[in-house]
């Protein structure tokens, strides 16, 4: 295993006991913001979890994992896990999106292999009309003295993301009441109701704008909206449904804290298609699934926004050396240019091996060195 020299040291320890003197690394900020880097940035969706038996052991001793979320410390831990094995460039705050409606009455709750899952989901129109937007001081507080107490820890060695679901998403899981393979409920009320889904979604995009701009003030260097179930969404519907809200969201974040620009990353899974509409936001990147050519992708939105993406998290389960070689067609494919951060196309699989994160890791950062030596 090669560890990330600056973090070596900080394996097994808990947060408090971080020692202060490392490198700052804030590459992952410039290249958000389309300035020139030395190297492509990388990090991975969920990059802290199951695949990792250190996370394991974590979560174990929380209890369960909404235990895990809900104490700062171990939060912090688990979030610093993947950097002391990789190179990373930037930490994620560990937590879950479905903090928020939690925080709005709904009672999350997580069945053994099963997902996540609300105890009172919405059905009734009275408790739509009931809904209302959490103090997320108040009511998420467990997540802002996580967020501060990770930038304590890492102490500017790399930045800290905060995060949160795009109202679309979050409604999928209040209405459905857990995962969907279908989006029967959430889909009628839509075509039956759509004032009422309207509802939901403008209350959860009021609740998302203050909750991303409470991680903003406890310590979030830059911001990802996840719309995981946005491509579920016909054309049209995609951007009154969902866009719409992202919009709005973008609209009321804070954007500047203590002179620095925090940059908002928007990923919809399965909207290659709507590209130059997600690009036309205001989000200062772009998350890619798979699916799409990144290279075509940075043609199309131009100057506009930086992307990040966007390999099959599938790759890698594949040999070191087929994970090599796909990683580099993606650094190719983007080409010599400003403003990428490779991530995947979605969160790491539970199943990853853990050895082969090295490899992508550190081919990344040497091949994409090259590229950009040439430009
Ligand atoms: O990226 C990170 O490392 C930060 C942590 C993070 C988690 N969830 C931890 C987690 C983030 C950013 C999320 C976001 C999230 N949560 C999304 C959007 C991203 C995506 O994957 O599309 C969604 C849809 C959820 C809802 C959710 N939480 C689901 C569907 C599940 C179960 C699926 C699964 O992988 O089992 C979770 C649980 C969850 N969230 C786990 C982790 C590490 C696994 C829980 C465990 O330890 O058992």
């Amino acid at each position: 295993m090669s560890d990330n020299p600056a973090f070596a040291a900080l394996r097994g320890l808990c947060c408090r006991g971080f020692p202060v003197s490392r490198p700052k690394n804030d590459t992952f900020l410039r290249a958000l913001l389309r300035q020139p880097t030395d190297y492509t940035p990388v990090w991975l969706m969920r990059q802290a979890g199951r695949y990792l038996p250190e996370y394991r052991e974590t979560r174990k001793r929380a209890g369960s994992f909404l235990d895990l979320c809900k104490n700062p410390g171990l939060a912090c831990e688990v979030t610093l896990q993947p950097l002391a094995r990789y190179n990373l460039d930037a930490a994620i705050l560990f937590s879950d999106i479905l903090t928020v409606p939690d925080a709005m009455g709904l009672g999350l709750y997580f069945a053994e292999g099963e997902g996540p899952k609300f105890e009172r989901p919405l059905k009734e129109e009275w408790e739509i009309r009931n809904l209302a937007v959490p103090d997320p001081v108040q009511e998420l507080g467990y997540v802002m003295d996580a967020v501060a107490e990770i930038r304590r820890a890492l102490d500017d060695s790399v930045p800290l993301i905060g995060f949160s679901g795009s109202p679309w998403t979050l409604a999928c899981y209040m209405v459905e009441g857990g995962g969907s393979d279908d989006y029967r409920k959430v889909k009628t009320l839509l075509y039956s109701r759509p004032d009422l889904m309207h509802h939901i979604l403008s209350i959860t995009a009021q609740s998302v704008t203050a909750y991303l701009n409470a991680q903003i003030e406890a310590g979030a260097q830059a911001v990802m909206i996840f719309d995981s179930w946005g491509g579920v969404l016909a054309h049209e519907a995609y951007k009154e449904f969902s866009l719409a809200y992202i919009r709005q969201i973008l609209a009321g974040l804070t954007r500047e804290k203590d002179g620095e620009r925090i940059p908002a990353i928007v990923f919809t899974k399965g909207g290659g298609i709507w590209l130059p509409e997600i690009a036309d936001s205001g989000a200062d990147a772009v998350g890619l699934d798979w699916t799409v050519d990144i290279g075509a992708a940075r043609r199309l939105v131009g100057d506009k926004v930086a992307l990040q993406g966007n390999l099959d998290p599938s790759v890698l389960f594949g040999t070191p050396e087929a994970v090599a070689a796909e990683a580099r067609k993606v650094i190719d494919a983007y080409g010599p240019h400003a403003g990428h951060v490779f991530n995947l196309g979605h969160g790491i699989s539970q199943f990853t091996p853990p050895e082969n994160v090295n490899v992508l890791v550190d081919t990344i950062h040497s091949h994409s060195r090259q590229v950009l030596a040439g430009r």
